[in-house]
């Protein structure tokens, strides 16, 4: 495909630097140190008639994977507003305990990642719990020519078990078959083992983004290796074997590239989960984020940047 070529080149002439880095992990587990930023619009970005100026937001957005409101969004059904504006999708809460989560796209393991990831701050936690953002554009830049090769050669497998309440719930039907053929068409391998649904996706772990068509690094590999965070909410594991060094080297780019969001209540987060991964911080005392994966096409982000 067209994007790989492109992977090689730029990943050949700017891989080295990141052997000289050193790791930036401190005591709240994920990243001590700001990478490259995210743009911020506030109210000085607002229009005259206080509206959220979506033409402004968009741009920022295929621009830079991500796109920070903060003093803008008054409360959640505002929020809610926007997103079905622009990206709809299910309201839904955040993995609810006080771990720190690796970096990952949204659903990835599941052969139907959203294509926008919104986030909603009704309350930031006392202590940490900042979330990360990391750009897969400049992570796949920076790999090292050989671990290109490496994903180039070898799939992603993630396999899943998922019990009756929760894919009843994903798929809004109990018809097993229908799942199945919903399933197929995403090229997803599924089978149930009485009430449990058993899927096998086999995935790249370098991707297109959808707007730029640029290469990136975004899947779910890293979460899928961090079995402590992930073991209270997930239950799907990585099957590909990926090589230490490599592993070393996607933890290291990704500290030094992350992006903390410091979360101010009403701050709305919009990304591209085809090209930014997100993370978090550990944390303490009571923490409140809403999350909506939302689906879009380029028209209706265009249609709307023009209402
Ligand atoms: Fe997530």
């Amino acid at each position: 495909m067209e994007f790989l070529s492109k992977f090689i080149r730029l990943s050949r002439g700017t891989s080295k630097s990141f052997q000289e880095e050193k790791s930036f992990q401190d005591e709240t587990g994920m990243g001590a140190e700001p990478g490259d930023g995210f743009p911020i619009l506030n109210e000085q970005h607002l229009e005259s008639a206080g509206d959220i100026p979506c033409e402004l937001l968009i741009g920022k957005l295929k621009e830079s994977g991500a796109v920070i409101l903060r003093n803008a969004i008054r409360n959640k059904r505002e929020f809610i507003r926007l997103t079905k504006r622009l990206a709809p999708g299910e309201e839904r809460g955040v993995v609810a305990s006080e771990n720190s989560l690796e970096f990952h796209g949204e659903l990835y393991s599941s052969g139907c990642p959203p294509d926008i990831l919104w986030f909603y701050c009704v309350r930031p936690a006392e202590i940490g719990g900042q979330t990360l953002l990391c750009d897969g554009v400049t992570i796949a830049v920076n790999l090292l020519p050989e671990t290109t090769e490496f994903f180039m050669k070898t799939p992603l497998v993630y396999e899943r078990a998922v019990g009756r309440k929760s894919w009843a719930y994903r798929f809004k039907t109990k018809d097993k078959r229908k799942i199945l053929s919903e399933l197929q068409t995403l090229n997803v391998t599924a089978s149930f083992v009485g009430e449990t649904l058993h899927t096998r996706l086999e995935t790249s772990a370098l991707r297109q983004t959808k707007w730029g068509r640029e290469p990136a690094f975004i899947n779910s590999l890293l979460h899928a290796l961090d079995s402590t965070g992930r073991a209270d909410v997930s239950n799907y594991g990585l099957r590909t074997a990926i090589p230490d060094s490599i592993v070393n080297e996607l933890r290291t780019l990704t500290v030094r590239y992350a992006y903390p969001i410091h979360w101010q209540r009403g701050d709305t987060v919009m990304i591209d989960n085809t090209r930014v991964m997100h993370g978090r911080r550990r944390f303490q005392g009571r923490r409140d984020i809403v999350a909506v994966n939302g689906i879009c096409t380029t028209e209706t982000l265009l249609m709307a940047a023009h209402r």
